[in-house]
């Protein structure tokens, strides 16, 4: 069967060096592949060209058998809603002036020509499977706490019914027990729609929780492991 997404031998520099050098591995279905590295080893940059929102200086990537780098931008934007990227910074990813109802249908109204009120009644089951109150999405942003944001950010990306996600630390920013309640609502979320995912961490613990296999950026050669060997591999570390 092939993969959801193949990367073969990716390698990016900005001028000054390859960031990450060789990178190869395949994501199916329903699968979560980890992304860890420390800071600045390239893992938020490796995640955009995986969806094709950064060029790479060598290399492929194939989603379904095609080749991001191949389309025309309007073929790659027909491929959006299948790959989507949840960032870092809840509060930066939504659009502050945008009341949570709008900025939450907009991407289903827009790729399906639909009215924004329509689309929201039928995102209210998402909306309760994310534990949020329907009447927070008349608020702004800036009146929702971050956990709350990145619960109604999960909306808007679920909603496009992506294939695959690509989430860059979502959870870096909120306390433990946030972050725990968004870990487990990932899982129900992509077990439901057999949603690949490749999740990227600085945190061995979050990998661990979060990931089938792991592949390490650490400069030197990318290196895919399992589980297993990665907790090995962080207890080595640690010592
Ligand atoms: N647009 C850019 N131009 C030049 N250098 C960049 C750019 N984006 C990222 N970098 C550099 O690439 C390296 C990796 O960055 P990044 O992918 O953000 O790492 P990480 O997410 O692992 O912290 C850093 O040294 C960063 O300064
Ligand atoms: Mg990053």
């Amino acid at each position: 069967m092939q993969p959801l997404l193949s990367v073969e031998c990716l390698s990016k520099n900005y001028g000054h060096g390859d960031i990450f050098h060789d990178v190869s591995f395949t994501v199916d279905a329903g699968e979560t592949i980890g992304l860890f590295g420390m800071s600045g080893s390239g893992k938020s940059t490796l995640g955009k060209c995986l969806i094709g929102l950064e060029r790479v200086s060598s290399g492929h990537v194939l989603f379904e058998g095609v080749d991001l780098f191949t389309l025309s931008e309007r073929k790659l934007r027909k491929l959006r809603p299948a790959m989507q990227m949840l960032f870092q910074h809840p509060e930066m990813s939504m659009d502050p002036r945008m009341r949570l109802c709008d900025s939450v249908t907009e991407p289903l109204a827009y790729h399906e020509r639909r009215k924004r009120s329509d689309v929201f009644l039928d995102l209210l089951p998402l909306i309760a499977a994310v534990g949020l109150r329907s009447d927070l999405f008349s608020c702004y942003p800036n009146q929702l706490s971050g956990g709350e944001i990145q619960r109604a950010m999960m909306v808007k990306i679920y909603s496009l019914s992506p294939k695959l996600i690509i989430a860059d630390e979502p959870t870096s920013m909120l306390d433990m027990s946030v972050q725990a309640q968004i870990f487990g609502l990932m899982k129900n979320l992509q077990k439901k729609n057999n949603t690949a995912c490749v999740f990227i961490s600085h945190d061995p613990y979050v990998m661990l929780a979060m990931c089938d296999c792991i592949g390490i950026l650490d400069g030197v050669r990318f290196r895919m492991m399992s589980a297993e060997e990665f907790a090995e591999y962080v207890a080595i570390l640690s010592v």
